[in-house]
């Protein structure tokens, strides 16, 4: 490999799915893990696999569905690197290792914190008590796997000379990486860069290792920080599409690779991302973790590519690098126009869908395209972007245990806003009800409430619409919480706002049914004539 060959380290599985409300079913994490795949990550870090069963579960099918074999389009002929967080027990790294043996290259990532504040606070452990355990468990992790990443957390506010000690000791002990995490976003562009300097300078046996970087973005510095740690020698990157993890989130990966691309005259650095796929990939995270991306964000927001001002669309006209310093088609931000209509065929339908990253097939093949020939119905042209919700609605991970089959929505200025809906059970039986409520979508929830009877809390309600103009086809998402337990979020798409939020609603009803294994209460009245709930 090139000694100017940055590894990216995709991390939005771990880190990013760490961010309040973030959490990913084990079906969507599986289809973000294939799409990293495909863009060409080096190392995916798929979970913290000692976190619960379920997350060991999701890394162990990721090992084995994207990390043996490479995914069709990957750039790369080798499949990534599946790695599992771990702290540094034995406990822990006995899961994570059960996570990822599967994979053709498995890593445990293993970290203890070195920082005085955690040491005393924390962790309650002494300097000499950190370098034994670090030492220890590394060893243990190298009998296990032969790929070893040990990170001292918090490294960016610990004592430099503490750090090479317990770097020398775990390099000693077998560990194959080192990452330094900027776990509290607090260090300085210099300072980080620096830090990685005195490192691979004063720890005994570092110049042979790969150095990495991570680091948050609580002061907007991540992706300044992690410039800097590459450009002092670290050659892997640890990031996340969109940005997203703990707090602030984590350096952006599509902001990193374009960065190194765009600059490479100066950085001399590159990376096996394949670029074209970026924005793609970002709506898949932003929609998987119902996290909606800026519109001015960096790269893959809506704007990234807009020219408002006269001038600058002036310029635009004479010449796009008088304001653009990316080719929008370098990042996949171009929407292709579908000239398909109501008399397309299937085939071309789903050959698009394959070129977008979403390859259907059977049954979902099929309701797709029923829906593709509704919308082209309504709609005057078919963007991507619509195709790809309509693919997002099949491929979506929630059970299909209540239907919507109809809904009915009377509201205005004057009356009791009210909402009919006839949802088809897990039963196969058909259960109608109507609710009147403070506006159509309140309604509207009332109304399958009283039907599907599993008790949640909304928290968190988002229209986007997918593409410019009158027609557009709305997304919803919704977050909701059942038990306490984790936020679960729902999608749904429709050109009728009121529709796709009824949707949104009962995808996550359902994941919760399907994820509390709950058979659903029957209703206490069910088919016509409606019940009404006030
Ligand atoms: O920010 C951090 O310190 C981490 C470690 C677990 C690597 O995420
Ligand atoms: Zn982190």
């Amino acid at each position: 490999m090139s000694a100017n060959y940055v590894r990216i380290f995709d991390t939005s599985l771990r880190d990013g799915e760490q961010a309040p409300g973030a959490s990913m079913t084990s079906a969507e994490k599986l289809e973000v893990a294939r799409a990293l795949a495909r863009l060409g990550v080096d190392v995916i870090e798929a979970g913290f696999p000692a976190a619960s069963p379920d997350d060991l579960a999701a890394v162990q099918t990721i090992a084995r569905e994207v990390g043996q074999a490479p995914v069709e389009g990957r750039p790369q002929a080798e499949p990534p690197i599946v790695c599992g967080l771990a702290r540094c027990t034995r406990g822990d790294i006995e899961t994570a290792w059960e996570g990822v043996k599967g994979a053709k290259h498995p890593r445990i990532h293993t970290f203890l914190a070195t920082s005085d504040i955690h040491l005393q606070h924390k962790l309650r452990l002494s300097r000499p008590e950190v370098v034994a355990r670090a030492t220890e468990m590394v060893t243990f992790a190298r009998s296990l796997c032969a790929d070893v990443e040990f990170s001292p957390e918090d490294a960016g506010r610990s004592d430099p000379e503490f750090l090479y000690e317990v770097l020398a000791a775990v390099i000693k002990a077998g560990a194959t990486t080192l990452n330094i995490p900027d776990t509290v976003g607090y260090t300085m562009p210099d300072e980080y860069g620096a830090l990685i300097a005195g490192i691979i300078a004063h720890t005994p046996g570092a110049k042979d290792m790969i150095i990495s970087t991570h680091c948050h973005d609580d002061l907007g510095l991540a992706m300044a920080n992690t410039l800097a740690g590459l450009r002092a020698g670290a050659r892997q990157a640890e990031v996340t599409v969109n940005g997203i993890g703990e707090r602030a989130g984590n350096a952006s990966l599509e902001e990193l690779v374009m960065a190194l691309h765009t600059r490479r005259d100066k950085l001399g650095l590159t990376t096996g991302i394949d670029t074209h796929q970026l924005c793609r990939v970002s709506k898949l995270i932003s929609r998987s973790t119902s996290y909606p991306v800026p519109p001015n964000k960096a790269i893959v927001g809506a704007n990234a590519f807009a020219h408002e001002s006269g001038i600058h669309q002036d310029g635009m006209i004479k010449n796009a690098q008088t304001y653009e310093i990316m080719r929008p088609e370098d990042v996949g931000a171009t929407q292709t126009t579908l000239v398909l209509g109501k008399h397309s065929g299937r085939n071309a339908f789903s050959k698009r869908l394959a070129e977008l990253g979403y390859p259907l097939e059977g049954e979902a093949l099929a309701k797709a395209f029923a829906e593709f020939k509704k919308l082209a119905d309504r709609k005057k042209s078919v963007h991507d972007a619509d195709l790809v919700a309509l693919a997002s609605d099949e491929r979506s991970s929630a059970p299909e245990l209540w239907v919507l089959e109809d809904l009915q929505v009377a509201c205005g200025t004057t009356g009791l806003p009210t909402a009919t809906v006839r949802l088809r059970g897990p039963d196969g039986r058909k259960h109608v009800h109507a609710a009147v409520g403070s506006g159509p979508v309140d309604a509207t929830y009332k109304a399958i409430n009283a039907v599907v009877r599993v008790p949640v809390t909304l928290l968190e309600f988002a229209i986007n619409a997918v593409t410019e103009g009158i027609d557009a086809l709305g997304e919803v998402s919704v977050r909701v919480r059942h038990d306490d337990a984790r936020p679960i979020h729902g999608h749904g798409s429709d050109t009728d706002i009121i529709v796709a939020s009824a949707k949104a609603y009962l995808a996550s009803l359902n994941t919760v049914l399907a994820r509390t294994g709950q058979t659903p209460p029957a209703p206490a009245e069910k088919t016509v004539p409606a019940n009404v709930t006030a």
